[in-house]
């Protein structure tokens, strides 16, 4: 699968990590910095070293699993093990993980001594098409979403389909719904064909084309002050529903299913107030609910919802702003609706499931 060229750094596919050991074996880095989780410290370190003909000439630095681990306190943890390490500007930290570990280790590298290089290797699928690309780095706070962070490219990213070999399903899922979203707000025909493939046969060559999607948006619009916010669809009323869902559940949604419920939400807001058909919008909402298990939006946390969602980092000014769907694989941003109108499009999704 081709290499893909992101503003100034490459994202390799299935190289089983070879233009990584040329990086190592040049010697310029001071010390090699692996951050995992418990998981993937199990499940995908061993692989890595692999990879890398049992390649050991490196530190690991390990956190707990979990979205509610990305947060300062474990930031605070990776800066002093770094020291501890007496970690110069010269050393290289490489992310060994999903959208958690690549969000908050490249947050960590891009503020210790004012930035230090990185490298994701996402293995997740969610981190594989989405949040390893783009150079959004960032941690939660009191679980509202990515509240802290920056724009730092990494120097490469790996994607290599082995790693989702251990991959949970839940977790398959939960990748799954970026790329749906990828079709929606781009690539009609794409979104048809992952409709036919579905979530059990996702091919190298559909993780490049979500990949190539995303790329092709951030290049464009590096630090989201326009079209890069059509990534955001199905996101505004998802992580408000994430963030109270981490909050409140005892088994919180994923990422990808909270965007599955925002995209049905902001799918009915796209035919209320963009030019969205009713026959598109029935359609997606048939497909999402076919893939994704029922949720249920309680009516008493729609105003707490609502205050989440004035915190979203796309608002201006105080009003919260939507990316909408035009019609399948054409997206639209910056799009004010009205506070009645969200209560109604949580009502709708409410309905998704009812019989
Ligand atoms: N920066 C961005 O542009 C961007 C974009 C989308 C999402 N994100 C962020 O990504 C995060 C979600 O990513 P995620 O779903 O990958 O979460 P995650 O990192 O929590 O991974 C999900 C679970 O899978 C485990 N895991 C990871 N790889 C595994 C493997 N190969 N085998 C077995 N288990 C494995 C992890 O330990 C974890 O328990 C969210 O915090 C979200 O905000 C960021
Ligand atoms: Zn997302």
């Amino acid at each position: 699968m081709n290499t893909i060229e992101s503003s100034g750094h490459n994202i390799y596919f299935d190289t089983k990590l070879a233009p990584l050991a040329e990086i190592i074996e040049k010697g310029t880095y001071s010390n090699i910095f692996v951050f995992a989780d418990r998981n993937t410290a199990e499940a995908c370190l061993p692989v890595f070293r692999e990879m890398l003909d049992d390649f050991s000439g490196f530190d690991l630095i390990e956190t707990d699993p979990g979205e509610e681990n990305k947060n300062i306190d474990f930031c605070i943890g990776i800066w002093k093990t770094l020291l501890d390490f007496e970690a110069d500007r010269k050393c290289l930290m490489i992310n060994l993980g999903g959208g958690v570990i690549t969000d908050m280790g490249g947050f960590v590298a891009s503020t210790y001594k004012r930035g230090i290089d990185f490298i994701n290797i996402p293995t997740t699928l969610l981190s594989q098409v989405d949040a390893s690309v783009g150079g959004k780095t960032g941690i939660d706070i009191d679980n509202v979403k990515n509240m802290v962070g920056t724009f730092t490219l990494p120097q490469a990213v790996f994607i290599e389909a082995e790693f989702l070999k251990t991959v949970p399903k839940r977790e398959m899922l939960s990748g799954f719904a970026e790329m749906i979203k990828h079709g929606l707000i781009a690539d009609e025909k794409y979104y048809q064909e992952l409709k036919a493939a579905n979530y059990q046969n996702i091919t190298t060559a559909a993780i490049h084309r979500s990949v190539e999607i995303k790329n092709e948006v951030v290049t464009e619009d590096p630090l989201e002050k326009g079209k890069r916010k059509i990534l955001n669809f199905g996101h505004t009323i998802g992580h408000a529903v994430e963030s109270y869902s981490l909050s409140k559940d005892k088994k919180p949604l994923t990422h990808g299913e909270a965007i599955a419920i925002g995209m049905i939400c902001e799918a009915w807001l796209s035919h209320k107030n963009s030019t969205l058909s009713a026959e598109e919008l029935a359609e997606i909402r048939a497909y999402i609910s076919s893939v994704y298990p029922a949720y249920k939006i309680k009516e008493k946390s729609f105003d707490k919802l609502s205050a989440l969602m004035q915190s979203d980092k796309k608002n201006e000014h105080g009003n919260i702003l939507f990316s909408l769907l035009e019609s399948i694989g054409k997206c639209t941003w910056n799009c004010r609706v009205a506070e009645s109108d969200i209560r109604e499009s949580m009502e709708y999704y409410n309905l998704t499931y009812v019989k």
